[in-house]
């Protein structure tokens, strides 16, 4: 092999492997189109992702906003004493089970009345006994509580 013949076998090989590049390079394109792209769909989910957990807000518009919608659920959860027992208190006090004073009963409940309203109210929000701290609602505002003493005391005044 001369020289001249080293250079066109050379060049040759090399202008194949640039052929082969280009080749390569275009199936990776036509492959690969997505991975490449972001669509705005995308776009938006990675950014929801990392997104902080909390703002912090400087105004008091919205914590009012938020108090007020807030305060309309609490309000709208039992718009009566009735409700309330029978939701969470009768459970026990309907049949008197670990003996819990019944509903209607005057005779179970002859020497609680005896402590005052007050009394009552406090126990049941804070529990007595074998009863649990608001009949087991922790999540329920003191007011319904209250309002579940009261419809029980009606029924046995
Ligand atoms: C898991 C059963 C249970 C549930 C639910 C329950 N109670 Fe009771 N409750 C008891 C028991 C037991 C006692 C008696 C406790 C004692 O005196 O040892 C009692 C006692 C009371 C008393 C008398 C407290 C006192 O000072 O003598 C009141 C008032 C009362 N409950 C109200 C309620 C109200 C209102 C609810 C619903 C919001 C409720 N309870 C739900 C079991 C329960």
């Amino acid at each position: 092999m001369n020289d001249k013949q080293f250079t066109t076998f050379f060049l040759g090989v090399m202008g194949l492997l640039l052929v082969i590049f280009f080749i390569i390079f275009f199936i990776a394109q036509i492959v690969s189109p997505e991975t490449k792209k972001t669509d705005s769909f995308t776009t938006n989910s990675v950014v929801s992702r990392i997104e902080p957990v909390g703002k912090l807000n400087y105004s008091d518009t919205e914590t009012a906003e938020v108090k007020s919608k807030g305060e309309l659920v609490k309000t709208d959860l039992y718009s009566s004493g009735e409700e309330v027992y029978n939701a969470v208190c009768q459970s026990c006090h309907t049949s008197g089970i670990l003996n819990s004073p019944k509903y209607a009963n005057k005779a179970d409940w002859q020497n609680r009345l005896s402590k005052g309203k007050d009394k009552l109210y406090y126990n049941a929000i804070n529990g007595i006994g074998a009863m649990p701290a608001k009949g087991g609602r922790s999540d329920l505002d003191d007011k319904y509580i209250e309002m579940g003493v009261d419809y029980i005391i009606q029924s046995v005044e």
